[in-house]
């Protein structure tokens, strides 16, 4: 179907065909830009188009797909590294340079590349939705192909495939394809929720010590400005135990992303040892690239997320920084003239942020198998103002709360998790997990290293009117304790051999400083100089 451009306004476009659906995309002008329309009105539809639209005019033409906007899942996705429409970036770079033109539509993947496929199906077997019907292998993973459809086998291939291949038939003549185009807004199936029980290890001691992330959950980054979110994001991307991680990088500033893909080719996995790229996918949309892409960009992450876990994978999906994404959503309702909500962002941001988020979780797949989506996404309160509506809904939804300090980050105490102030729901769910796997004293350790941060923070005050002297001796010890925690244990440097401890090496490191707490605290209380044991 084809219609004409009517009317433009910056990146909204008013078309004449009728008979769009919406959430079709669409291929806006002579360059083909790519759009969506986001709403239909008796004479006219609006198109969002994803791309700069400098040069359209009006009367150009508008082609309709029938589809909605999608992304492309299969074999080839480790290591890609595409934009929000999923475009392969370094594809784009070296077919037409450094910069995006305008109205490239490149498939994702490349279409020559060959395949082996391994049959498990053999022609007369039945097969059902969400069956494995053959294994694909790219690096160190296997990708378990299933059939969409459900019906008798007539055939089933056993050789090497190119992307557009069908890889099997039924019996009806319905051909199964390999690769398959999922909407981006739409959750992939699967056959039941499950309760998270295991803990994510992501290498940072302050969240897998005091405020655990769940495999299947979700936790929120919410900081001000140069608090460490982006580090924090790409250290939990770099040392987490996922099998597969899909990075955003929405709408922050490109030369990160830049650094952060020169690290990644060299970085090894410390769980594998294998390269991190071979396990990571990276979903670029900085600031300096349209913002319309963005708002999709984290439903392309997240049907890419949603592929694997399908296969039994354990999924980490980390953007950076949601905030961004709601700018997005902000700037397209307003240039909709929708009646804008809370500080300008539409009505229904909070519902779209809860939507996503419940994209996460560990599942029960079709095939049986059991998979997780993991979600740590960073919010950027401006102001570090931690009531604007963007924070308060991902709240709502997330399970984990790790609040960063702009006091801490002056400080220079990295990461600059508010330990008082941040939560993790996740806590019971973890423990049985850690004090199985590591020692039966977790708990315990656990629980007197909050008191002693939290007591700390009472001498404090008390400190400040009396000064130090003022206090007891056994409360002198505990703030030198509580200093020790707070700079060789809760401190992480991203930059040095500490950037990543292992449960054990924190388990070590915890329980050593409160082993020499309580022998001290005991030679206290049998008279000895607190002096003498402060050196
Ligand atoms: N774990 C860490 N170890 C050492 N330095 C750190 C660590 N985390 C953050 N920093 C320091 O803080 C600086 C700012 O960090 P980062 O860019 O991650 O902040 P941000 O919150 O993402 O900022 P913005 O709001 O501008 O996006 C870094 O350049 C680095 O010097
Ligand atoms: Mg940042």
């Amino acid at each position: 179907m084809k219609g004409k451009i009517t009317g433009l306004s910056g990146p909204t476009v008013s078309v004449d065909s009728k008979g769009l659906k919406l959430y079709e995309r669409v291929f806006v002008g002579h360059a083909m830009l790519t759009g969506e329309v986001v709403r239909i009105e008796e004479h006219r539809a609006l198109v969002q188009v994803y791309e700069d639209t400098r040069g359209l005019a009006v009367g150009e033409p508008v082609h309709a797909t029938g589809s909605p906007l999608t992304a492309t899942v299969g074999p080839g996705l480790l290591s890609a590294i595409f934009d929000g429409l999923q475009r392969p970036l370094q594809q784009l770079r070296d077919e037409t340079g450094p910069f995006i033109l305008h109205g490239q539509n490149l498939h994702a993947f490349r279409s020559a590349e060959k395949w082996r496929f391994h049959p498990l199906k053999k022609k007369g077997d039945d097969v059902s939705p969400g069956d494995v019907i053959g294994d694909v292998r790219e690096g160190t993973f296997t990708h378990h192909i299933s059939s969409a459809f459900s019906g008798r086998l007539a055939w089933i291939c056993d050789e090497y495939l190119v992307p557009n291949e069908p890889v099997a038939a039924l019996e009806d003549g319905t051909r199964i394809p390999w690769m398959q185009d999922w909407p981006v807004r739409i959750p992939r199936p699967y056959k039941k929720k499950l309760p998270p029980s295991r803990p994510l290890v992501t290498g940072q001691r302050c969240i897998d010590f005091l405020f655990p992330i769940i495999r299947g959950g979700t936790a929120i980054l919410p900081g001000g400005f140069g608090t460490g979110k982006t580090i924090l994001e790409q250290s939990i991307a770099k040392y987490a135990e996922a099998d597969i991680v899909v990075y955003v990088g929405c709408g922050e500033r490109g030369n990160e992303m830049a650094e952060l893909i020169e690290e990644f080719e060299l970085m090894k996995d410390p769980w594998t040892h294998r390269k991190l790229m071979e396990r990571t996918i990276l979903v670029v949309n900085t600031s300096n690239m349209p913002v319309a892409a963005r708002e999709a960009s984290i439903y392309t992450a997240a049907t890419i997320a949603e592929y694997f876990r399908d296969m039994g994978y354990d999924v980490l999906l980390l953007a950076d920084s949601i905030s961004r994404w709601a700018e997005a959503l902000r700037e397209i309702s307003s240039s909709l003239e929708e009646l804008p909500g809370e500080e300008g962002y539409p009505t229904y941001l909070a519902s779209r942020l809860s939507s996503f988020m419940e994209r996460a979780g560990i599942v029960e797949t079709q095939s049986g198998m059991i998979g997780s989506v993991t979600m740590v996404l960073s919010v950027s309160p401006p102001g570090g103002d931690l009531t604007e509506p963007v924070t308060q809904s991902c709240l709502r939804s997330s399970g984990a709360f790790l609040m960063l300090d702009t006091s801490l980050a002056h400080r220079r105490h990295f990461p600059a998790i508010n330990w008082l102030q941040s939560y993790s729901l996740y806590g019971g769910e973890t423990l049985s997990h850690y004090r199985e796997s590591m020692s039966p004293e977790w708990e315990n350790l656990q629980r007197q290293c909050r008191e002693i941060l939290l007591r700390e923070e009472s001498l404090r005050e008390v400190a400040e009117i009396v000064g130090p002297e003022g206090l007891q001796d056994m409360d002198r010890l505990l703030m030198h304790v509580a200093e020790k925690i707070r700079l060789e244990f809760l401190c992480q440097n991203a930059y040095g051999d500490d950037a990543f401890s292992q449960p054990e090496r924190t388990f070590a490191a915890i329980s050593e400083i409160l082993m020499c707490y309580e022998r001290d605290a005991e030679k206290l209380m049998q008279g000895a100089a607190l002096d003498e044991l402060l050196t």
